[in-house]
């Protein structure tokens, strides 16, 4: 059944159903029909029988001359008075000489009334009443009969005609069965058929969607908005490979460039050795990009495994803000940590990663103090990044989290525009949300939001050195420290 079309499904599901409905229905029509033959039958009988009755009381011996009941004339029923040895006292005109009743049926209607449902006599199958009767002493027994012919005969017509009938209306309701269940798949072919012609090269296309709103129209529409969803994965992609390329280009070229110069040009040791550290820093960039590619395409495929652990968040703010001590002094900058004591759980090495993106931002693009405070809100713990710059940039605030985005003025500083998305990602990773935040009048504010965690024992400071001791040692993060 499993292998059968739907449509063929349908129709056998729907034949099943009408034919039950339909042999059910005539089984109740024949039975009432022959109840009810029956039933005028007997009461013909009854009426008979008590007219009758009455005459052979009154002793009147003219059964023979009697006219017949006119109800009794419809049925052409019959009647024979029979006396305790069977002996026919009276009958109905041309009854044949023979007694309807014999021996043991003879004796029980002696008794009291019989009525017998179908016997045969006088060549064909009647239906009799027989009553005792003892008009002055005598013991005698009436009995009346009809022919049951045209009471077979109506029935036998009805059930030829359910016969031919009920199977030719089963086939009829079949066949519309079939034709609806076609017409209610068909969307699905054509949704089939479009989809089997959907290709990469292709995937603008949209399933032809029935204008009804039901189940089909309803799938159509979700199976679009996942193809619409593929598409805007697969765009992003190809784009994302294209300025990937693009952006190991620019560093090669200039490998490229510098090498050039140095083997054409007849040059002095420093000028060499200036075209050697800058072929060395483009090689930092090129590794430092092949890191955080890698590092997207990884948390991406969700193959970053993360190391789990309860982290109070104070800890963390100062130990990330400690790492850029030494350089924002350099740059004439502060860094506050502003924190209470908050949990969350998350991966160190990755959460650090994030947090050290966010910060060396602050120092790259933005300007004056930079804040690291966290807080405790209803859908989890926040930790924002603040500085008194001039925040992001009005052509790249939207976009700021997705890959290779930057400002104009960045540009210029080296970073390829994957700091944010790779802050993205970690944090996504970890549950949680990020977002700049809309409610400050200027300066850039990030926000990421950490699912929460009841806070921690006093006891982590310890722990925590020790873990983020482990952490420098750590590759990429290495790698992040040398990108800021
Ligand atoms: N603190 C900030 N203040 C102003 N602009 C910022 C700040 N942080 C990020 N941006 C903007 O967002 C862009 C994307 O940041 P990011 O993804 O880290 O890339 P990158 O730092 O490599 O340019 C930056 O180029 C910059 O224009
Ligand atoms: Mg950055």
């Amino acid at each position: 059944m499993k292998r059968l079309p739907i449509r063929a499904r349908l129709t056998l599901a729907f034949a099943a159903a009408i034919g039950a409905v339909l042999a059910g229905g005539g089984f109740l029509l024949y039975h009432h029909l022959a109840n009810s033959l029956d039933r005028t039958l007997d009461q013909s009988l009854r009426a008979r029988s008590a007219g009758v009755a009455a005459i052979v009381r009154q002793g009147d011996p003219g059964l023979r001359e009697a006219p017949p009941a006119p109800v009794a004339d419809a049925t052409g029923s019959f009647a024979q008075v029979l006396d305790s040895h069977g002996t026919i006292r009276d009958q109905s005109p041309g009854l044949r000489q023979q007694p309807l009743l014999t021996g043991p049926l003879l004796r029980r209607a002696q008794a009291k009334s019989l009525l017998i449902a179908r016997a045969h006599r006088l060549g064909g199958d009647v239906r009799l009443l027989a009553i005792p009767l003892q008009p002055r002493n005598q013991k005698l027994v009436l009995v009346v009969g009809a022919p049951l012919r045209s009471r077979d005969q109506t029935l036998a017509n009805l059930r030829s005609e359910l016969l031919v009938g009920g199977p030719a209306a089963l086939l009829l309701a079949s066949l519309i069965g079939y034709l609806v269940a076609g017409a209610a798949l068909r969307p699905v072919e054509r949704m089939r058929t479009r989809a089997a012609a959907i290709t990469e090269q292709h995937l603008s296309e949209r399933l032809p969607v029935p204008s009804a709103n039901d189940e089909i129209a309803r799938l159509g529409a979700t199976l679009n908005q996942m193809l619409a969803r593929v598409e805007r994965a697969v765009k992003r992609e190809r784009s994302f490979v294209a300025d990937a390329s693009h952006e190991l280009r620019a560093p090669l070229a200039l490998v490229r460039t510098e090498v050039d110069l140095a083997l054409d040009l007849p040059r002095s040791a420093e000028e060499l050795q200036a075209a050697l550290r800058s072929i060395g820093e483009e090689a930092d960039r090129l590794s430092q990009l092949a890191d955080d590619l890698l590092l997207l395409a990884r948390l991406d495929e969700g193959e970053v495994p993360l190391r789990k652990e309860p982290l109070e968040v104070r800890d963390l703010l100062h130990d990330v803000a400690e790492r850029f001590r030494r350089r924002a002094d350099d740059d004439g900058r502060t860094i506050d940590v502003d924190a209470p004591r908050l949990a969350v759980e998350a991966d160190r090495v990755r959460l650090e990663q994030a947090l050290v993106n966010l910060v060396g931002n602050a120092l790259r693009h933005g300007a004056g103090t930079i804040r690291l405070t966290a807080s405790s809100e209803v859908d989890g713990v926040e930790i924002h990044v603040a500085d008194e710059g001039a925040g992001f940039d009005n052509g790249v605030a939207d976009t700021a989290f997705e890959r290779f985005t930057r400002g104009d003025l960045a540009r210029s500083s080296g970073g390829a525009g994957l700091g944010l998305a790779i802050v993205k990602a970690i944090v996504a990773a970890h549950n949680g949300r990020v977002a700049l935040s809309t409610d400050i009048a200027h300066g850039a504010d990030v926000v990421l939001t950490l699912p929460a965690t009841p806070a921690l024992p006093d006891l982590t400071r310890d722990q925590h050195g020790e873990i983020a001791g482990d952490s420098v040692a750590d590759g990429s993060l290495v790698a992040t420290k040398g990108k800021e």
